[in-house]
């Protein structure tokens, strides 16, 4: 049994990183307008809106099947308080924020209408860090960190990261030379 919520925990958190950066990615591609004529460009935000919401459902499995596994050492106070989970735990604290980065994104997105755009905007862009940070909780708490599969993907992810971010930044700079 331990072994099974071990399993789950690492696939879970696996499955959640992939979804939140492909959330990341096509938020990202949709704000630069960054969509290509395949697709309408509210295709990319669906998808993107599914995307964020099933990475936290599945973070929300991970720290569920974390609480479950007796050999985590992680209670309810370590699951939802950062900085609790006792020295050399930083790996830990990280994923914390970025459980919270999600929720605020997702949680704030529904309501979306009844906010400020700015609020909404800059609330929901803690989000890119939130995943920053889940990619560094990833890579000092897995036991999967070593495993140079792991690894890969952990770096292809930061690629994809590192150019959506660029697109958008770059399209940014574009928009405000043309005013
Ligand atoms: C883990 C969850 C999520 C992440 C990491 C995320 C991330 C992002 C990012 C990085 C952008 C680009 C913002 C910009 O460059 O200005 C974006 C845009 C957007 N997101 Fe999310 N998001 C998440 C969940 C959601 C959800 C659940 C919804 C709605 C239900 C949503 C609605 C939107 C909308 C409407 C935009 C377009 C903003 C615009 O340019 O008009 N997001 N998101
Ligand atoms: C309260 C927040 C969190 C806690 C307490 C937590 C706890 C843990 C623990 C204890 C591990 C080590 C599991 C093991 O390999 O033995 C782990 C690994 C991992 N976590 Fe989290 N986590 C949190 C949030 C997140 C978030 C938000 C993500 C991504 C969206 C994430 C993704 C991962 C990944 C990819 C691994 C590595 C799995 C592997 O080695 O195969 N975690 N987490």
């Amino acid at each position: 049994m331990r072994d099974l919520w071990w399993n789950l925990s690492r696939a879970t958190g696996i499955v959640a990183t992939v979804l939140a950066v492909g959330a990341l990615v096509w938020g990202l591609f949709f704000s630069a307008r960054n969509t290509g004529q395949l697709r309408r460009p509210n295709w990319w935000l669906d998808l993107h809106n599914w995307l964020g919401g099933l990475a936290l459902i599945f973070t929300g499995a991970h720290l569920l099947t974390v609480y479950l596994n007796d050999n985590s050492g992680i209670g309810l106070v370590q699951l939802f308080i950062p900085g609790t989970a006792g020295t050399g735990q930083w790996g830990i604290t990280w994923g914390v924020i970025a459980a919270y980065t999600f929720a605020v994104a997702v949680f704030t997105s529904w309501p979306r209408k009844r906010l400020s755009r700015r609020a909404w905007r800059a609330v929901h862009l803690s989000s890119v860090g939130g995943v920053f940070l889940a990619g560094i909780h990833a890579f000092e708490s897995g036991s999967d960190a070593t495993k140079t599969v792991f690894e890969a993907g952990l770096l292809a992810a930061t690629a994809f990261f590192a150019y959506a971010l660029s697109v958008r930044v770059l399209a940014l700079i574009a928009r405000r030379r043309a005013r």
